[in-house]
């Protein structure tokens, strides 16, 4: 390979932005939106809740000033679990919310108990029942109240959910152990870009004081620092030399010194511009992946991918989901040689690999969805 590639807007931040558009009774304007499958399913979702939606090339218009329904369809709820972030933007902005539990995905079963308990803290009352969860704020007045939470995990999705349920709640929230990715940041970004007041994202305390609204915005998603990372171990792969832009190299702090690491060479070759430089045979490293700044589990796949083929012995960890270590198999049945125990892959390089018919994203009965329906999660 060789050559220049251009970096969409971050799936991750799309996804969530659009359902804290909920929060907002005016239109707002989003750029750099991907044109993905998953983006196009959030917006199914959000269309059948009574928003309106237009797209023109990477810009989407969420019109939420009216939202018809505080009940998210199963159909669509399963196959996107990104989907239950509506339920902190829906109960914040109706004092009510229904949605499915999500299903769960190649990777793990991904449960949703550290969302629950924070709206919990929140003062709503949750009930799952049916595999359906119904929350509500109960009382004279509609509103969350502001709560000092404590996330065991800094789950990315819970940091999420209730920074964008304390936005409109009374008084001030805390969120202790938050997660610190780019995409809380981005989001934290979308809405104070409303009107919100968030103080700390991007650091493991984030805290909110609730406003009684919030207003129209248009407001661009970050550059996907995964698909940036993925270029680069496709250029490390193939020796090559590639330029990725737009991209912010922050981001990117551990995938960039792991690439060092094994040999190859990345330059910052201006703010948002990334390049690689691949030429010589690469080594092997050990990676544990971990919350942000840690290294990505999102990135764990590709780096597998990378170490069959440099010389020596890794060990790759994976700390954050269960089971994501399903591409073993399909390395393995290309001629790769890796042991798995437990959560690690023992990864020993060879010389090559050899075409072999596999699969990405095997379905599971996770997904909610069962059999035929591959999970599209990275
Ligand atoms: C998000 C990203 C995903 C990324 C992950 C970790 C989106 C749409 N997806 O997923 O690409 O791999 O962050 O960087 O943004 N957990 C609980 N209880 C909860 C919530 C999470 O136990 O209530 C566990 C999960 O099962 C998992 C771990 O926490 O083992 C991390 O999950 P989380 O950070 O929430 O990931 P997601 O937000 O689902």
């Amino acid at each position: 390979m060789s050559g220049t590639v251009a970096i969409s807007g971050a799936k991750n931040s799309a996804l969530v932005v659009m359902a804290g558009a909920l929060l907002c009774p005016q239109e707002c304007r989003l750029r750099n939106v991907p044109s993905l499958v998953d983006v196009g399913r959030m917006g199914e979702i959000l269309a059948a809740l009574g928003v309106k939606l237009e797209r023109q090339d990477d810009c989407l218009t969420i019109d939420a000033s009216s939202i018809g329904q505080s009940k998210a369809p199963y159909e669509l709820v399963s196959q996107l679990r990104a989907s239950f972030f509506i339920i902190g933007p829906l109960l914040a902005r109706l004092g009510v919310a229904r949605v499915p539990m999500p299903g769960g995905c190649a990777i793990g079963a991904r449960p949703v108990d550290l969302h629950v308990r924070g709206l919990q803290a929140m003062g709503a009352e949750v009930q799952i029942d049916h595999g359906m969860v119904y929350a509500c704020v109960k009382g004279s007045s509609p509103r969350l109240q502001g709560a000092k939470i404590y996330l065991d995990y800094p789950s990315v999705g819970a940091t999420e959910t209730l920074m964008m349920a304390a936005t409109l709640a009374d008084g001030e929230t805390t969120l202790e152990n938050a997660a610190q990715e780019p995409e809380v940041v981005d989001l934290a970004n979308f809405c104070r870009a409303m009107g919100a007041k968030i103080r700390g994202a991007g650091t493991n305390t984030i805290v909110i004081s609730g406003v009684p609204s919030l207003h129209s915005t248009d407001y661009s998603i970050i550059p996907d620092r995964v698909e940036a990372g993925t270029f680069l171990v496709a250029g490390a792969i193939t020796h090559s030399e590639i330029s990725l832009s737009p991209v912010i190299p922050d981001h990117l702090t551990a995938v960039i010194a792991k690439l060092r690491a094994i040999g190859a060479q990345v330059f910052t070759e201006s703010p948002n511009r990334l390049r690689l430089v691949s030429t010589r045979h690469l080594e092997a490293t050990d990676i544990e992946t971990l919350p942000y700044p840690g290294f990505p589990t999102d990135m764990q796949a590709q780096f597998m991918s990378l170490l069959t083929l440099s010389e020596g012995d890794s060990v790759i960890t994976e700390t954050v989901f269960e089971n994501r270590l399903r591409h073993v198999a399909e390395l393995s049945r290309m001629g790769a040689d890796i042991r798995v125990k437990g959560s690690n892959a023992i990864i020993r390089g060879v010389p090559m690999l050899s075409g072999a018919p596999v699969v990405g994203n095997r379905p599971t009965g996770l997904c909610g969805a069962g059999v035929g329906r591959t999970c599209r999660k990275r």
